[in-house]
């Protein structure tokens, strides 16, 4: 059933793993998606499939730590397909690495990606939500947000600071019948985790982590969408301010 026709969906981090796992689940929904990417060959690759299969689909090419990219992308969406009324912000990016050997700037590019880009798309895409009197945020965290992941400190405060941006944003928006909600994901199979398996270190943790999950195994990116799509459909829209992990049983937050 198309639930979310009518809909106009962007989805950073849309070329790969859990984002592009949500622009197919959106656009098999109804929705149009802009699939926006630092990637602008892999958006367009997503795209393309995406049109294939008979959906309205447009890529834009969005480095999300730059405010002059993320305006010129959103510009584009809207100018082709219209406002923006599902906004996920699933670009993300990590290093393990124990935090006493973290340079600066390791620092820097961690909170860039992960909470200033989120902070940065919203910001575009918000006045149109306000305008329309509705509108849907569903951010990608992490679950080393919740409970914390040896390796992982920067990285684990800057998707902290986006539960409470949302948290935040949830109250403020309300009035808008504006909801923005959290998905947390476990151990995930993308390219990013086989990125973080590629050292040492970090295949230890993965390791440790895939037996400590009482499902037994990795979370398969569709998995972590369909958390995703649920905040964006009609039914989740008294719904706001909500933190959900999806990881197999591995963190359970009260
Ligand atoms: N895979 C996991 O185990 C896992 C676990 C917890 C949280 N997450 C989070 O899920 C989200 C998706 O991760 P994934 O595993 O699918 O990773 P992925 O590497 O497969 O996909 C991330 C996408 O984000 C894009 N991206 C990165 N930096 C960008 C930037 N500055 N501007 C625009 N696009 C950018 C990349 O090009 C890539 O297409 C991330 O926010 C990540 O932190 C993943």
């Amino acid at each position: 059933m198309k639930r979310l026709a009518g809909e106009i969906a962007l989805v950073t981090g849309g070329a790969s793993g859990i984002g592009r796992a949500t622009a197919e689940k959106l656009a098999a929904l109804g929705a149009q998606v802009v699939v926006a990417d630092r990637n602008g060959d892999g958006a367009e690759h997503v795209a393309q499939l995406l049109r294939d299969g008979g959906s309205a689909a447009l890529a834009v090419m969005m480095d999300v730590t730059k405010r002059e990219s993320v305006r010129a992308g959103i510009e584009r969406a809207r100018t082709i397909l219209g406002p923006i009324t599902i906004l996920v912000s699933a670009a993300g990016w990590d290093r393990i690495q124990p935090f006493v050997e973290n340079s600066p700037e390791l620092w820097e590019q961690l909170i860039a990606v992960n909470l200033l880009g989120p902070i940065y798309v919203t910001r575009e895409v918000i006045d149109d939500m306000i305008h329309a009197r509705r509108g849907r945020l569903v951010f990608v965290s992490s679950d080393a947000a919740r409970v914390g992941s040896s390796g992982e400190a920067v990285y684990s405060a800057a998707k902290g600071g986006l539960l409470s941006f949302a948290k935040t944003l949830a109250r403020e928006l309300a009035r808008y019948q504006i909801t923005a909600n959290v998905v947390c994901p476990g151990p995930t199979e993308t390219p990013l985790l086989d990125e973080v398996r590629s050292s040492e270190a970090g295949a230890k943790i993965i390791a440790a982590m895939t037996k400590a999950i009482p499902l037994g195994r990795l979370a398969k990116p569709e998995e972590v969408a369909a958390a995703i799509a649920f905040f964006a459909m009609p039914e989740a829209g008294f719904i706001t301010g909500q933190v959900l992990s999806v990881s197999g049983g591995l963190t359970m937050v009260g």
